[in-house]
């Protein structure tokens, strides 16, 4: 059994072979980053035009690498939702007209499901129950995973996500977007203490999270400092920290209240190191265990897709009447099995 994977909700087009007992085939992605730092954002009409030029070309791609043809190809998964609507519309309807022409079964995937089911990809793997600490551009969660399909929201941000307050700080000093990695790659070079940022809501008593205050708390910082190479390596260096202590404490109280000892941290601000030390610190020193993507699916991909596709069709039948929509606001709570 073989799944394409197509993932095209944001500035990443990714595309991948999964096959039930095997594994992952191949897979491909191309990034739109570069273009669209121009404007310092992602423009979503760009996006989608991008999405139509790079999927044809990234599909003869992963069929390549697989060395197989469109006929071994089961079944399809798209990214259904959440995502920019016009990005979304291209993969899906990619996915249902080659389906259509292939005469094989389609089924749209939730793209956090994608994130939070991508530590499976990798070895070793979680088993579940686990805590999933999902960090992406648009979405700080956490999670509790019973099994495909069964999760439970523990916590969230109330405003920004963890990634936003990443890119938006790494703006304000001058860094273009998305800016996440060069925000850290910028603190390396900072000095510990010589800025004292704001950890919101750290001791709220409860999972969730607020970063928008702390983006207001780097703009005062940024205006009232003289910027050198080195004040923006020291402000960048207590952004990071900031984040990361929050990050850090309530995915250690998500494994307290829920006696879980397993997490897992995917999306995006999971492929940063200093989250990653941090959490393996704290996690195992209390006994516990972190699992992380390879940094490769820690990002938007296709793999992640392709998988959460596979899993989801060993469970229930994919569609042949090949209607579809797309879903750009689209809650995690709404696909979960009762
Ligand atoms: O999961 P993702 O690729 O896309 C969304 O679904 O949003 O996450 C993108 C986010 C961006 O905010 C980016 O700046 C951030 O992940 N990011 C990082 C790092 N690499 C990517 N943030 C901090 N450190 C990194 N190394
Ligand atoms: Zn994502």
């Amino acid at each position: 059994m073989i799944t394409l994977g197509i993932e095209s909700s944001c500035d990443e087009t990714g595309l991948a072979l999964y096959q039930m007992g095997r594994g992952l085939l191949s897979h491909a992605l191309h990034t739109q980053i570069a273009m669209h730092s121009e404007y310092g954002g992602v423009v979503p009409e760009l996006a989608s035009r991008d999405h139509v030029l790079r999927i044809t070309p990234l599909i003869r791609k992963v069929l390549h690498d697989a060395n197989i043809t469109f006929d071994r190809i089961n079944a399809i998964a798209y990214t259904q939702g959440p995502g920019l609507g016009g990005a979304l519309l291209v993969g899906a309807s990619v996915a249902n007209s080659l389906a259509y022409a292939l005469g094989v079964p389609t089924i749209g995937i939730h793209h956090l499901e994608g994130h939070l089911l991508s530590p499976l990809l990798s070895d070793p793997a979680p088993d579940f129950p686990f805590v999933a600490l999902l960090v992406s551009g648009g979405h700080t969660q956490l999670m509790r995973v019973d099994g495909v399909g069964r999760y439970e929201l523990l916590g969230e941000t109330v405003d920004d996500a963890a990634g936003e307050a990443f890119d938006k700080s790494a703006k304000l000093l001058g860094l273009s977007y998305p800016g996440g990695a060069a925000l850290s790659t910028l603190a390396t070079t900072g000095r510990p203490g010589m800025y004292k940022l704001p950890r919101p809501m750290l001791h709220s008593g409860n999972l969730d999270f607020s970063f928008s205050g702390l983006k207001t708390a780097v703009l005062t910082l940024v205006r009232q400092s003289e910027l050198n190479e080195q004040t923006r390596a020291d402000i960048a260096y207590a952004t990071q920290e900031a984040i990361i202590d929050v990050l850090a404490n309530k995915a250690r109280a998500a494994l307290a209240q829920t006696g879980l000892t397993q997490l897992v941290v995917a999306g995006g601000v999971g492929a940063n190191q200093i989250l990653r030390e941090r959490l393996t610190h704290d996690i195992e020193k209390r006994g516990g265990r972190v699992f992380y993507p390879d940094l490769e699916f820690c990002t938007d991909n296709g793999a992640m897709i392709a998988f959460a596709g596979a899993l989801r069709l060993a469970e229930r039948e994919g569609l042949k009447n090949y209607r579809f929509n797309v879903k750009p606001r689209w809650n995690l709570q709404e696909i979960t099995l009762t």
